[in-house]
């Protein structure tokens, strides 16, 4: 498959309705979602807990696009394997999880998915620069992960930065948390080319009134064009 720059808008189910994720992500693909964003928390690494990999193993069905995995636990590497059994097309690790993110970009590659790597917005640039011939993908989180919801942080000379280093490099840069019609143009100005988008896309909608999810989403892609 060749690599695609183009601006691709990834709804985090995690402002999703819980009891019914089967249905809303096939809503919120029929209504345009590129990706499908998996938001893993252990509630030790964030202040949250959400999906083992028996959860994201009974999305992946309903997934027809790319099951985007961000896993915000500590440690990462024991819990590879199962991620990519549970069907994980994309799995992104935090540089802050542990002292051998290197290693653990080595092993998620040789199970056979993507590798992300992420940064907190307290974490600079140059932490990711050793890892970006391994990387798939680099995460810059523009909110302290844990919760949807949140206000946007203003992370754009960190992609900037990234963006620059990446040159041609068949890279994606990742935006997640506080990603709104507003927001939206500055990263992708900045370099951006994915963006996780959880209450902006979910607000005003439901699984039997799916047309917000579209229009809000169409709200994100008109903000950027
Ligand atoms: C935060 C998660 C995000 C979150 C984004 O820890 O990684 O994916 O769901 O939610 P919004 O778009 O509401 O900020
Ligand atoms: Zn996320």
């Amino acid at each position: 498959m060749t690599f695609d720059r183009s601006v691709k808008i990834a709804p985090s189910i995690l402002s999703a309705d819980f009891a019914d994720f089967g249905r809303e992500i096939q809503a919120v693909e029929a209504e345009g979602a590129d990706w499908i964003h998996v938001d893993v928390m252990d509630g030790h690494f964030v202040p949250n807990l959400t999906f083992g990999p028996p959860a994201v193993k009974a999305f992946r069905p309903h997934v027809k696009t790319f099951m985007d995995v961000h896993l915000m636990i500590a440690p990462v590497d024991s819990y590879i394997d199962a991620y990519a059994d549970a069907g994980a097309d994309m799995l992104t690790a935090h540089v802050e999880a542990g002292p051998h993110p290197h290693r653990t970009l080595q092993a998620i590659k040789v199970a056979g998915m993507q590798a992300g790597i992420a940064l907190n917005p307290g974490t600079p640039a140059e932490a990711v620069r050793e890892l970006l011939p391994l990387a798939d993908m680099v995460l810059v989180m523009t909110v302290n992960p844990g919760f949807g919801g949140q206000k946007f942080i203003d992370m754009t000379a960190k992609v900037r930065t990234i963006r620059e280093w990446i040159g041609d490099r068949p890279i994606h840069i990742q935006i997640d948390g506080g990603v709104t019609p507003e927001t939206a143009p500055l990263v992708v100005e900045a370099g951006a080319d994915v963006l996780v988008a959880g209450s902006a896309v979910f607000k005003g909608g439901s699984v039997s009134n799916p047309a917000p999810y579209g229009e809000n989403m169409r709200a994100i892609r008109a903000s950027i064009s």
